[in-house]
């Protein structure tokens, strides 16, 4: 298998570690070759905080993969988060000529390093720049300005940053799972690569990804991002609210949650009940459903309006056309979709992850789509790179072990 055609997307999530092999199609497709899923271990809130462990379930991930397409993975796209992550949107203009000139590939490269001259804190780097839309002399509304005539191009770019200790403990992980890292995506981008359609992008709308750690969300308006926040709270909450509320272990508050659960607790019968194994010696107990599910639903509503208040502070809810797409695992938990509707105030559906071929119904799945979208992202960033230099690159794959070995 040519391996300049080979993409790998590295999910490390707080619950699971998921690793996607792909291959790019001439015709621009992706096809899903193989996929690796190990149970996470040291991670907080989306953050690395045992560069073992970590490193032990990226390669329990990696290792799955590899045996089932027999690719060895030098490289992957990897999804990063945790509420380190910060984003902000700016502006920047060039003078392009006094008299009217053609807006050259520099040109375009110049008003975006423009628009980016902001001084972030030193403990800080660039994730991501991404244009929203180039201006020529304030005629907006521009995708891309090259080839186009005028003499004053402006740019307004979103920009997300992360904290650099925290980013480089992740690339630390893997590299210890010997792979090395090509990009690292934001997880919120990722998972909307994945989930929205181009109308909704392009209409306005919010994707939010609640995972198990923390509650990724990103919007889109005219086919550009204007907003990305990541907030330390996700599905592992809900399960420890269960525990502590019930007096049960994490693993039976888990699978209550998921068995049990739900967010509508309106709906719920007086007399239904639920058996709850006693912790340690204890004696099981029937506790009310309506009782569990009223402490989810507590949890949900606390998710969700922190979501919405994100949405107010950054003046985008009134634009949001096309509404709202919740995906992640925690988007599984029975009514989460109809209580987002009430609380956020908008349509609201559940995104599973779209865009690559052969992806079986069992990975059809709100919990896959940030792996989906680091690979489509990979996908995106190998045609780049092949309109840039001719070719994908890649380093031989023991060169890249040896590199990896020592710690490069
Ligand atoms: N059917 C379900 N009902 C309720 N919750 C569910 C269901 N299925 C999965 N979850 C919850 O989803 C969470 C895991 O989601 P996901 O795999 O998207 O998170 P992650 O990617 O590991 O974490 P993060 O993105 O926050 O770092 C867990 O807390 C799990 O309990
Ligand atoms: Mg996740």
């Amino acid at each position: 298998m040519k391996k300049d055609r080979i993409i790998c997307g590295l999910d490390v999530g707080t619950t699971k570690t998921c690793m996607m092999i792909a291959r790019t199609h001439l015709d621009g497709g992706l096809e899903l070759i193989s996929t690796g899923y190990a149970d996470s271990a040291g991670l907080h809130k989306g953050v690395v905080i045992d560069l073992d462990a970590a490193a032990a379930s990226i390669r329990k991930a990696a290792d799955e993969a590899e045996l089932k397409s027999e690719v060895s993975v030098d490289w992957v796209i990897v999804g990063a988060a945790g509420d380190h992550f910060q984003s902000f949107n700016s502006r920047g203009a060039i003078d392009i000529g006094g008299n009217r000139h053609e807006v050259t590939e520099e040109a375009r490269t110049q008003v975006i390093a423009a628009a980016q001259s902001v001084p972030i804190s030193p403990d800080r780097e660039v994730v991501h720049v991404l244009p929203q839309e180039f201006f020529l002399d304030d005629r907006g509304g521009i995708k891309n300005p090259v080839g186009l005539f005028g003499s004053q191009l402006d740019v307004n770019i979103h920009v997300v940053t992360c904290q650099i200790a925290l980013n480089q403990n992740l690339i630390n992980a893997v590299n210890r799972a010997q792979m090395r890292v090509k990009k690292v995506v934001a997880q919120p981008l990722a998972s909307a690569e994945a989930v929205l359609t181009r109308d909704e992008k392009e209409l306005g709308t919010a994707i939010i990804d609640i995972g198990g750690g923390t509650t990724d969300i990103a919007v889109f308006l005219g086919d550009a991002v204007h907003f990305t926040k990541v907030l330390p709270v996700g599905g592992t909450h809900f399960t420890r609210d269960l525990a502590i509320g019930l007096q049960t272990t994490i693993e039976d508050s888990e699978r209550i949650k998921k068995d049990a659960g739900t967010v509508l607790t309106e709906r719920i019968l007086a007399e239904d009940s639920v058996l709850v194994p006693g912790m340690g010696t204890r004696a099981a107990r029937n506790v009310s459903r309506r009782v569990i599910c009223s402490i989810l639903r507590d949890r949900a509503v606390e998710i969700l309006e922190l979501v919405a208040d994100q949405l107010r502070k950054a003046l985008v809810s009134q634009n949001l056309i096309a509404g709202v797409v919740i995906t992640g695992g925690g988007s599984m938990l029975d009514g989460m979709v109809e209580l987002s509707e009430e609380i956020l105030g908008m349509p609201v559906r559940q995104g599973l992850p779209l865009g690559i071929r052969g992806l079986p119904p069992e990975l059809s799945h709100p919990v896959y789509s940030t792996a989906v979208g680091l690979a489509l992202f990979g996908a995106e960033e190998a045609v780049v790179r092949k309109k840039k230099w001719g070719r994908a690159g890649g380093t031989p794959w023991l060169l890249n072990r040896i590199l990896s070995l020592a710690g490069n």
